[in-house]
């Protein structure tokens, strides 16, 4: 079993009536179990789909069911985002420290939980009580990899007062006002220990996007110990947002929609089949990876193969012509998104002659 596909049966089983899950486990859930949730879910939805970026979200999580709602749908499709990104945390040590800021129903804590090695000290920041009070019984039950340390929740974040080793804001910022973003971002990036990550996570969609790729420049211009080490390989300005007015640093991720999640979507006519997400990971103390990061797919045009790229020295759309294909180019040629190349040579727009790439590393697709 995937660790998506576990995390949907973990959360099913603590969430769902005894019937409905021993119906899951065979096959699909009645309706009538599932109709609760469904109905709390377009609620929640149309409250995210019409809130105006850089306002406050009033929280649409007003009870316990809907908070249950969000874990059974919400949390599996952020898990995987984060899932796919985890490969890219080294710890060193067999014990770590996790904050968990916005955790809502426990989806970051949850996601570390069922992927790292490490044993993990989980402090969670959560406004909604609904949402706080689910968080602390998913986690406090998880039984899985016998690597929960302890986990306490927090009524906010205490900048200074403790560090962590890993630091989360999944979809959080996504509901604040500018000023309260700006705060937020300042408290995480003094929560950071010495050679700890800040993982910033926002939903995939173009504005919240744009607001994460300022926040990402104002930790890089603010905190030079910050590493910017995904999906950037460069430490200064992100090139997109001056060089274009509606481009957005993101990927599309094909998963295994786990079985609950397919159900659930088919029930709201929603389409998770494929799952956009943008983020951005620190490291303190660490440093930014050579080579340029592929944004967007390469596509063959009638002068070559064209994608858009970012590094150091170049940002911009590169072109290899027609005739200059070959296996040093083939990592370009094939690139995925956020593929990150080494290459020898310059770059520039036309790819020259003697230029060679090589992939170095894509986080893995759950
Ligand atoms: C969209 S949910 C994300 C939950 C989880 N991190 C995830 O990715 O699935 C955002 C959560 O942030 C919480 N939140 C919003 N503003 C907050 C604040 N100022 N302090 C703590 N939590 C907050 C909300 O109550 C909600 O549970």
């Amino acid at each position: 079993m995937s660790h998506v596909a576990t995390l949907e049966s973990y959360i099913a089983k603590n969430i769902l009536s005894e019937a409905a899950f021993a119906q899951y486990k065979l096959g699909d859930v009645a309706h009538r179990e599932l109709q609760p949730y469904v109905t709390e879910l377009r609620r929640v939805s149309e409250a995210y789909v019409t809130h105006e970026t850089g306002t406050r979200l009033h929280s649409p999580i007003h009870s316990a069911r809907a908070a249950q709602a969000y874990a059974l749908y919400y949390t599996p499709i952020n898990a995987a985002k984060l899932l796919h990104l985890s490969p890219l945390l080294q710890f060193e040590r067999s014990e770590i420290s996790m904050l968990d800021v916005g955790c809502g129903p426990g989806t970051a804590a949850l996601a570390i939980l069922s992927s790292l090695q490490q044993r993990v000290r989980i402090t969670c920041v959560e406004s909604s009580p609904h949402m706080s009070e689910l968080a602390l019984s998913l986690i406090e039950a998880w039984d899985i990899n016998n690597n929960l340390l302890g986990v306490r929740m927090r009524n906010s974040v205490e900048p200074r007062l403790e560090t962590y080793d890993l630091v989360v804001a999944a979809n959080v910022l996504a509901e604040l006002s500018h000023e309260q973003s700006v705060a937020t971002l300042s408290a995480l990036t003094q929560s950071v220990s010495r050679g700890g990550y800040l993982l910033l996570l926002e939903p995939g969609q173009q504005l919240h996007t744009r607001r994460l790729m300022e926040m990402r420049d104002r930790v890089v211009a603010s905190r030079s110990d910050l590493a910017p080490i995904f999906p950037c390989t460069r430490s200064s300005e992100c090139p997109m947002l001056s060089a274009s007015a509606t481009d957005w640093c993101h990927d599309t991720l094909e998963w295994q929609q786990p079985p609950l999640n397919a159900q659930l979507d088919h029930l709201l006519s929603f389409n998770k089949h494929r799952i956009k997400y943008a983020a951005f990971i620190f490291q303190q103390g660490g440093s930014v990876p050579s080579g340029v990061r592929i944004l967007t797919p390469p596509c063959k045009t009638r002068l070559g193969t064209e994608a858009l790229v970012c590094g150091d020295s170049f940002y911009g759309t590169a072109r290899l012509r027609k005739g200059l294909r070959s296996e040093r180019t083939r990592p370009f040629e094939k690139g995925k998104v956020f593929d990150r190349l080494l290459v020898s040579g310059s770059l520039q727009e036309e790819i020259a002659e003697d230029t060679a790439f090589a992939k170095v590393d894509r986080p893995r697709p759950i």
